[in-house]
């Protein structure tokens, strides 16, 4: 598999960041939900602590894959309606906002907390904003609720690959997946 993207593949590099962030995110967001119902004690501190790493590394990944995707060329789209492909990449660019804006707003809400922040007991990352109890409630609010709506907008992402999949018959799923063949023309089909 090329490392790089072409014209009708995604490249190896594409692929990893695309499917170990979705698993970084989705992880770390149903993690997330679980840790702030434990008992307090050691092991909640030590689940917020991993919590905040792995959604830092995200942070990371995302600074990668932008920098990657700059780089990198992107694969036209498969042949579809105009309507479809501006749907498209109007939610990749929703999608990235949300990258940015889920693990950003942790940030922003553990610091009005005053909670420390360590990236897996390597080092420590200053606070974003000083110490406030009354925005702190916002903004774990705010945290929360971008989980539930990056959630909503993955489910109707992951769906319309699907569709394309199993209806359209095209490439859109299989160019995104490791390792798969993608699925041959035929002549008669539209270009
Ligand atoms: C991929 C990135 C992330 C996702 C998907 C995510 C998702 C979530 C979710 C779903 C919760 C549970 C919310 C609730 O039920 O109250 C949560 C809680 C929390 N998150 Fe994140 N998070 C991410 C990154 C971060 C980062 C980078 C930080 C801090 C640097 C952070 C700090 C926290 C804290 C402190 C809580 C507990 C809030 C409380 O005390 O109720 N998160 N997160
Ligand atoms: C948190 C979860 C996810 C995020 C943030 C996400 C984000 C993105 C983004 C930004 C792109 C545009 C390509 C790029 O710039 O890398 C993309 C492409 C794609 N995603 Fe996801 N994705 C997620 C989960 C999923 C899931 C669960 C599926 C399962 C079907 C999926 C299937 C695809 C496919 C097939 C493409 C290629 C579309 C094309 O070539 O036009 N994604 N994704």
């Amino acid at each position: 598999m090329a490392i790089k993207s072409t014209e009708t593949q995604w490249g190896g590099m594409a692929k990893l960041l695309h499917w170990l962030m979705a698993l970084a995110i989705i992880g770390n967001g149903i993690f997330g939900l679980i840790m702030v119902e434990m008992p307090r004690g050691m092991g909640k501190l030590n689940a917020f602590a991993l919590h905040k790493s792995i959604g830092l590394t995200v942070l990371a990944l995302l600074l990668l894959r932008v920098s990657w995707r700059w780089f990198d060329r992107k694969p036209r789209d498969e042949p579809m309606p105009r309507w479809q492909s501006l749907a498209a990449h109007l939610t990749h660019g929703v999608l990235y906002l949300f990258m940015l804006a889920l693990p950003l707003s942790g940030w922003i809400m553990n610091s009005l907390h005053g909670y420390p922040l360590q990236f897996f007991k390597l080092f420590n990352l200053p606070a974003l904003a000083e110490k406030n109890e009354d925005l702190s409630e916002l903004a774990e609010t705010a945290h929360e609720t971008l989980f539930w709506v990056l959630l909503l907008v993955v489910i109707a992402h992951a769906g319309a690959a699907l569709v394309h999949h199993l209806f359209e018959r095209d490439n859109t799923l299989l160019r995104m997946l490791p390792f798969a063949r993608l699925r041959q023309r035929k002549s008669g089909d539209s270009p």
